[in-house]
């Protein structure tokens, strides 16, 4: 099966840092501008509810860029809802908020939650948005997904990147079934150069979400050579 993998450079970590001190650098759009020339095929961000890194002036400024596939991932609230209504990027990606936690800990609860997300799903598709839901890799949660009007699943790959043995036939099960009910099929979170490549070469995964670790491996690297290792990293999975 021959296909192509998308890489979206996640940038949430820039804007990390340049919080630490309150000022203006590093700037997370000058970051994205460079991600994109390094051969990065878009963009994510994550507007937290809580606002501890991507801020609403970096996310107008990012959504508005012209002709660059923009996902941004939410909690499912009525805030963020019109927040994506009115800044209209490519994607929105639904990811699962508690304050407390480091990063995005497991994925959204669709068997649970799929009378609360199918209406904000539904503004979201009306608005021309294309959705995605962040979960674990449970083909329940699949299934939950399409009953909730979603376009597309990102499939959270935290636990095989934490190293959980029985996680990559799990994620090669769940991005099977995908492909199968006709959802678009993402995955990330804690993806690196060492652990990409057998998830880049389960032939149903089309985009991988990436951040933290191409953030830190520019500052050995630089970002345009961490991004380009990437890129070679999926594509040799993927060949083969
Ligand atoms: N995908 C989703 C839905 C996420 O929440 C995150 C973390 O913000 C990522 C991908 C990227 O994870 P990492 O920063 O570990 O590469």
């Amino acid at each position: 099966m021959s296909k192509n993998i998308r890489l979206g450079v996640n940038i949430d970590h820039v804007a990390t840092l340049r919080n630490a001190r309150g000022g203006m650098h590093p700037d997370p759009f000058t970051v994205a501008k460079r991600a994109m020339a390094a051969g990065a095929d878009g963009i994510t961000i994550h507007l937290r509810e809580d606002r501890r890194h991507i801020r609403d002036a970096d996310a107008e400024a990012i959504c508005a860029w012209a002709g660059v596939p923009i996902n941004l991932e939410m909690a499912a609230t009525d805030e963020m809802a019109a927040i994506a209504v009115r800044l209209r990027p490519h994607g929105v990606c639904i990811v699962p908020e508690r304050r407390a936690e480091i990063t995005t800990e497991g994925g959204l609860d669709v068997v649970q939650h799929r009378n609360t997300l199918k209406p904000i799903i539904a503004r979201l598709n009306d608005a021309g948005i294309v959705v995605s839901l962040f979960i674990d890799p449970v083909a329940a949660q699949v299934q939950a997904s399409v009953e909730a009007l979603a376009a597309v699943v990102e499939l959270h790959t935290g636990a095989y990147a934490n190293g959980r043995a029985d996680e990559l036939s799990a994620l090669a099960a769940a991005a099977v079934l995908t492909a199968r009910v006709g959802l678009e099929c993402h995955a990330g979170h804690g993806l690196t150069f060492m652990n990409v490549g057998p998830i880049a070469a389960l032939p149903e995964i089309v985009e991988l979400n990436i951040g933290h670790f191409l953030i830190g491996e520019a500052l050995f690297t630089g970002l345009p050579r961490a991004i380009a290792e990437m890129k070679r990293r999926m594509a040799a999975a993927l060949a083969g």
